[in-house]
């Protein structure tokens, strides 16, 4: 969490390169905006301007824009050790003013670094575990050591996971970098050369890219790049890929936020994901799912909610064994999980900590790992047997939506995949499934035309509600949880989701006059039982919203006091197109409430420590 920037030129720009750090970090203000900083070196001298705050605010204290150099790195952060404060920002420099260090992770053995550092004088700033490293790389190259032998050696006295960008003022051509867990991707340019947490943050500039590896480090110059993994160096031209991605993609578009902008994204992400998914190798792994002992499924947050999904198809269609877990309570599974098993490791940003250590024990354990990831070469993908992508484009809203219903999408296909191989789904009923997939970016399409105005003014409504339930029965559960997340994410209402079934049983006692309840109700055989429960929330005056089938909409609008007809039956198809509501109602109930929800507080998109 933490974004990284650098930036090292042969003659500029064409505007200071202040200015240009700073454009680049409002591209990674995604990964955490608690305090930011740059570091430049110009005319011989290393100049460090930082503070507390968004961008625009430290921006508007230190004028970034006012300092010029041929070589600079900046930094967005999201606190870890040590709060949010000016002298925490990043970057931080050493006791002599000629080493700058902007870092994303974590170093696990600082605090006996430090010790030993302050025993031989050095003096401290900052609380962050970071600032060990600029006063090692000063040590180091006090003993006589150049900018690069210095860094190398640094490193090797790093523990944890980082990744980290540094600056030395006396070989002002070079920005040193390594990567260990957290990610790092070079970016090639004519005479300007780029190294950044992600791709968006240099995205104007070029589309050639070099993703590190973990263990990989080494050093970026103006017209060179050099790597090395265990001391040997690596053969870059291989590594040179060029992304799709244009810079109108990571941009807001005319949207009002980047989540907005992702909701109505999804009938494009849809479509393009569906065009990436490999029929036959979505048949092989169809026949692992369908031969394995258990099928372990594991994720974070709102990947896990899809997770579920996946779990509820690939037990109740494929009749599967499956276990799913969030990712950081793995250690319940070490005894359980074995060869023949198969592991899914859902993760949009294939970067998240959690998923990664659940994905290397499961791996050590003898079972086969697939990832579901949006992001190309990420740690999870590369670490697994196998990978599938969701291709949504990058999602910069820090909650999660397009990728989601992405997810939703690949999980259904697989599911339906594994049932087909135990011959519990025949070649029509396949054929039927995947005609009615393709309907879905339409459906979704429709569904946001069709309910957006509806949902903004169901939103105002219960903008003043300080606690809501979210209740669904089968599939609807974890699409009910996932629009509490959502709810609870940018909009900060106490929304818990619950098995309708278990609303009886403790929840209702919080339900009094106009206290909100979302229902989602599919065409399957909960439906009566849900419509006994909106009884049930009616008889004690609730505000009962229900995102339901066209085909209940005569039935349910009687009971109901708002519904939100969804043009799609097949429920194991309807979950994708039913996300949609619970984003919008989210989205407008934070904009209802004044809060930016591209922005919540608190919350990072990456989240890479445990
Ligand atoms: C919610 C959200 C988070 C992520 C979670 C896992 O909107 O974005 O709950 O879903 O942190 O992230 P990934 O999918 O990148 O592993």
């Amino acid at each position: 969490m933490c974004g990284i920037i650098g930036i090292c030129s042969l003659n500029g720009l064409g505007e200071p390169l202040g200015r240009a750090l700073k454009r680049s970090l409002t591209k990674l203000e995604y990964r955490g905006y608690d305090s930011v900083g740059v570091a430049v070196i110009g005319k011989g001298e290393l100049i460090v301007r930082k503070g507390k705050g968004k961008i625009g605010e430290v921006d508007a204290r230190v004028k970034f824009s006012e300092i010029d150099g041929l070589i600079g790195i900046g930094h967005t952060r999201w606190a870890t050790h040590g709060k949010p404060s000016d002298d925490n920002a990043h970057p931080h420099i050493d006791c002599g003013g000629r080493v700058a260090v902007v870092h994303n992770g974590i170093i696990s053995n600082y605090r006996e670094l430090r010790a030993m550092l302050e025993g031989r004088g050095h003096v401290f700033r900052s609380e962050t575990d970071t600032e060990v490293i600029a006063h090692l790389i000063e040590e180091h190259l006090k003993e006589g050591a150049n900018a690069f032998d210095a860094f190398r050696k640094t490193i090797s006295e790093l523990k944890g996971a980082y990744a980290l960008v540094a600056v030395v003022r006396d070989e002002p051509d070079k920005m040193f970098f390594v990567r260990n867990i957290s990610p790092l991707v070079i970016g090639i340019g004519s005479g300007t050369n780029f190294i950044a947490s992600d791709i968006p943050a240099f995205l104007e500039y070029t589309n050639t890219v070099v993703v590190l590896n973990d263990g990989e480090y080494g050093y970026v110059s103006p017209s060179s790049i050099y790597i090395e993994r265990n001391g040997k160096p690596v053969n870059v031209e291989e590594r040179i890929r060029h992304v799709t991605w244009s810079p109108e993609m990571a941009s807001k578009e005319g949207y009002s936020h980047f989540m907005l902008k992702e909701i109505h994204e999804q009938p494009m992400a849809l479509r393009n994901t569906l065009a990436g998914i490999e029929r036959d190798e979505v048949t092989k792994i169809g026949a692992e799912l369908a031969d394995a002992r258990h099928i372990f499924i594991t994720a974070s947050g709102t990947s896990l909610h899809a997770g579920l999904i996946g779990d509820y198809l690939l037990t109740t269609v494929a009749g599967a064994d499956v276990h799913t877990f969030t990712s950081s309570e793995y250690r319940k599974y070490m005894k359980t999980a074995g060869e023949g098993d198969v592991a899914i490791v859902v993760s949009q940003s294939g970067e998240t900590i959690d998923a990664l250590l659940a994905l290397r024990a499961l791996k050590s354990a003898g079972v086969k790992v697939i990832a579901i990831s949006n992001v190309m070469d990420s740690a999870i993908p590369r670490e697994s047997h196998l990978a599938i992508y969701t291709r949504t484009g990058p999602e910069i809203g820090v909650a999660a939506t397009k990728t989601f219903t992405a997810q939703l999408m690949v999980l259904t296909i697989l599911a339906m995949s594994a049932a087909a191989a135990r011959g519990y789904v025949n070649d029509d009923e396949a054929a039927y499934f995947m005609n009615e997939m393709e309907q879905v970016p339409d459906v979704v399409q429709a569904t946001l035309a069709n309910n957006e105005a509806k949902i903004k003014r169901v939103a105002a409504s219960i903008s003043r509600a300080s606690s809501m339930y979210y209740l669904g029965r089968g599939l609807g559960l974890p699409i009910s949880m996932e629009g509490a997340l959502k709810m609870k994410e940018v909009a900060y209402i106490h929304a818990e989701a619950y098995p309708a079934g278990e609303s009886k049983h403790g929840p209702i006692a919080l339900v009094e006059k106009s206290f909100p309840v979302l229902f989602t109700i599919f065409n399957d055989e909960y439906g009566e039982a849900m419509e006994g429960n909106i009884m049930e929330m009616k008889a004690r005056d609730a505000y009962a919203i229900g995102v339901i089938p066209k085909s209940l909409e005569e039935r349910l609008d009687k009971v109901l006091d708002i519904a939100i007809p969804i043009g799609v039956e097949e429920p194991a198809i309807a979950t994708i197109a039913y996300s949609v509501p619970m984003q919008l109602l989210a989205y407008y109930t934070a904009v209802a409430r004044g809060l930016d929800p591209d922005k919540p507080r608190n919350l990072a998109k990456t989240v890479t420590v445990e």
